[in-house]
């Protein structure tokens, strides 16, 4: 989403109001006929139910999940997409308020039958705040909104309030996975997290970040990075014992 659209919105029902506000676009151009289908007839069939998350999320899937995953901000859901169906085993949770992207992952969903992804067309905060402690195996943040001028900054999803819910909710040797082209957010990033006691910076070799861990699948932000030339960086914490 570009930083310069900042019509703010709250999208998210049933929740308690966000403790910030949500920056950034709501919709875009107009649904096609199927897609407006699909948000009214298959997102709340497989719309994360917040109050029963309370109890934990894998009663949230029709089978018992190998594990269970959280992506915040899928964008049109590529990567969630190709997680499900690599582990049709495990249960993948994602949330997003652009709803031309909670549209464009429903056609994949639909088209391809995926049945272990639930979703909010929301505020990924919501689902933190709902979550029980240590019951995710990890979250995946790729390409949040930069918001790259200086006044903009405190809009970024990444503050300390946020790292605090992300050690909360995942498992002592979970993972919290972060990708950015933006090298200011990766730096603003890092100067949060490494002096956070839950997490630990795995990092294998000096160069680590540069390569994309094992599974990684490319999103339409990455592509459009690339395209224009930037560098995109890939961190991994582990939740500490
Ligand atoms: C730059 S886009 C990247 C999308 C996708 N991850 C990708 O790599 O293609 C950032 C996304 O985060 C979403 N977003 C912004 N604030 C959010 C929030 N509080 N909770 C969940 N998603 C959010 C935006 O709607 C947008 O789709």
């Amino acid at each position: 989403m570009s930083p310069d659209q900042k019509d703010a919105i709250s999208s998210s029902a049933g929740a308690a109001p966000p403790r910030r506000q949500l920056y950034g676009r709501a919709k875009g151009k107009a649904l096609r006929a199927g897609q407006s289908h699909r948000i009214e007839q298959l997102l709340p069939k497989i719309t994360i139910d917040l109050e029963k998350l309370r109890e934990g999320p894998a009663a949230q899937f029709p089978h018992k999940p190998s594990g269970i995953f959280l992506e915040i901000g899928f964008g049109g859901g590529e990567h969630l997409a190709a997680m499900a169906r690599a582990h049709p085993e495990a249960g993948y949770l994602g949330v997003e308020p652009f709803l031309n992207g909670v549209a464009k992952l429903l056609g994949a969903i639909e088209a391809e039958n995926i049945t272990n992804i639930r979703l909010l067309r929301g505020d990924g905060r919501h689902v933190l705040n709902a979550l029980p402690k240590s019951s995710l195996d990890a979250v995946f943040l790729l390409y949040p909104d930069p918001w790259p001028k200086r006044r903009q900054r405190k809009r970024r999803i990444v503050d300390e309030a946020f790292l605090d819910e992300l050690a909360r909710v995942i498992r002592p040797g979970g993972e919290f996975r972060f990708a950015s082209d933006i090298d200011d957010y990766v730096g603003w990033t890092l100067a949060r997290i490494l002096p956070h006691a839950g997490f630990e910076w795995v990092a294998k070799s000096p160069s680590d970040w540069l390569d994309p861990w094992e599974g990684w699948h490319r999103t339409r932000y990455e592509e459009k990075a690339i395209r224009e030339g930037r560098v995109p960086s890939y961190l991994r914490f582990r939740r500490k014992a």
